[in-house]
């Protein structure tokens, strides 16, 4: 274990929210269950609402697994060991005074006046720097790097446009500097995001056919079934663009297309994607289909439209459904489209990347029936996490016909590990002061970039996102789109 990490204070602000309810405290259990705390240990709950500690140790039992503990007696210890660590403060957010009073219990809680600190803010982003400056004047911020360290972990969105973004990164960075701002894009910490390095720097076929002269087109498709569900309140300020396409789909994006770092660390990865994020054309009004969800035409009961939801505005015209086109001027990736697709209220749930590969040239093969199949690389991101790479095979028998099949490699089958959840990767990443999962602020200026302007183009002309039915493929416009692109949707 890290040297450093022999003692640890985590401090959940915003821990009666769902984040810190379903996610985050979790993620601690499963990394306690592991060994990865240090014994000295203490986690402390802070939010407005009145509680005990009890109540609070309660409500966040709900949410614990023994999937690391399986047998229930030690499972049990283990809970009531890890419950032991955890404290609820009650105060109100961005006040000093409250933070004071936080400042008194952690002095009950931690083991000694020199422990690390984590603040992690589950809370709204319109709050963050409030929270962040009274956390600043309580005197809770240690200067250094090293131990005893303070580190405070935000989540997307941050900001609304680059401005925006720009000035957050400014402001935060007054309280705790850049080395100990950790901002999660938790799709970072998707055991299969995490493999796609692997899988293109570690494999002797891929690197040499990953460019332009082989790539045809590569798609990125985020699908959700459900709708916004009483959550308009916050994804009616963003929009899908701001709260998947932007972050979790650019990030997947610039993964795919960086070329290789020099090493690991993560400064070098850092590095590559920025690079690649400067090269990617501003995305324009014309490269967009944007759409929003209107009831469903069938189900019992039926499900409401996105603006039939009482958290939402009625003519709000808010996008649930965006499909872009993006290109990346350099020389790997000049004339590929890159497409990306995110919706809410769709007919699956699915987060995917195609690599669709050319046709290939002169093949022997090729016959009044047609050229054999492209080639086509799908990963899997969720659910059913998996890697398949479509091949044209003979089918066996006295005949020479050719069809296409799948090396497919289903997680489920081929490995006994269990799938950690990305938070428990991005929380240990954070105690052990490793970065590369991590958004770096000039990434985060780059990747707005690409969106700004069309945003602000979307805000200005008041542009109608086109109606879906909850529950469908999305507009049907989006084929178009793809189609100016030169291909097709691939399912
Ligand atoms: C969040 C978005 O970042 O990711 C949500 O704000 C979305 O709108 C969620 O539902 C999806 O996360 P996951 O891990 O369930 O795919």
């Amino acid at each position: 274990m890290n040297t450093e990490l022999d003692t640890l204070s985590v401090v959940v602000v915003g821990a009666s929210g769902d984040l810190a309810k379903r996610k985050i405290f979790p993620a601690l259990f499963a990394l306690y269950c592991q060994g990865f705390l240090p014994a000295e240990l203490t986690i402390t709950g802070f939010a407005r609402s009145e509680m005990s500690h009890e109540e609070f140790r309660a409500r966040i039992t709900e949410y614990l697994t023994c999937r690391y503990t399986p047998g229930e007696k030690d499972c049990a210890e283990k809970m009531e060991a890890f419950l032991d660590r955890c404290h609820y403060v009650s105060g109100q957010y961005g006040s000093t005074d409250a933070f004071l009073d936080l400042f008194m219990h952690l002095q009950q809680y931690e083991p000694h006046s020199r422990t690390n600190r984590l603040f992690y803010l589950a809370i709204p982003p319109s709050i963050f720097l409030d929270v962040a400056r009274a956390i600043g004047s309580a005197g809770f911020v240690y200067c250094g790097e090293t131990a005893p360290w303070s580190r405070v972990v935000i989540e997307k969105p941050f900001g609304h446009d680059r401005d925006s973004s720009d000035e957050l990164v400014h402001e935060l960075s007054l309280v705790f500097s850049d080395n100990q701002t950790f901002r999660i894009d938790h799709y970072l910490g998707k055991e299969v995001i995490q493999n796609l390095l692997v899988l293109r720097f570690a494999n002797r076929i891929f690197e040499p056919l990953w460019n332009r002269e082989h790539i045809r087109s590569v798609q990125i498709s985020w699908a959700e079934q459900l709708g916004v569900e009483g959550r308009g309140g916050y994804f009616d300020q963003y929009g899908i663009i701001r709260d998947v396409v932007q972050n979790h789909l650019l990030q997947i994006l610039s993964l795919v297309a960086m070329e290789p770092p020099d090493h690991l660390a993560s400064g070098a990865i850092r590095k590559e994607k920025v690079r690649v994020l400067k090269c990617m054309e501003t995305v324009e009004l014309d490269d967009l289909v944007l759409g929003q969800y209107t009831a469903s035409e069938d189900g019992d009961p039926p499900h409401p439209g996105y603006a039939d939801d009482e958290t939402v505005p009625d003519d709000s015209l808010v996008c649930t459904y965006a499909a872009a086109r993006l290109h990346i001027d350099n020389p790997r990736w000049q004339g590929v489209p890159f497409l990306l697709r995110a919706g809410k209220a769709l007919d699956r749930k699915t987060t995917e990347i195609r690599i669709l590969f050319r046709d290939l040239d002169n093949c022997v093969f090729c016959g009044p029936e047609g050229c054999p199949h492209p080639n086509e690389l799908v990963i899997r991101v969720q659910p059913d996490e998996s890697i398949s790479f479509r091949i044209t095979n003979k089918v066996p028998g006295l005949e020479m016909d050719l069809e296409a099949r799948d090396l497919d490699l289903q997680y489920d089958t081929a490995f006994s590990e269990l799938i950690p959840d990305a938070y428990e990767d991005l929380l240990l990443d954070v105690i052990q002061g490793e970065k590369s999962l991590f958004i770096g602020s000039q990434e985060l200026a780059a990747a707005w970039d690409v969106f700004t302007p069309v945003l602000h183009a979307i805000d200005e002309n008041r542009v109608r996102p086109l109606p879906y039915p909850f529950g469908s493929t999305g507009p049907a416009e989006a084929m178009d789109l793809a189609v100016k692109a030169g291909t097709v949707w691939r399912q």
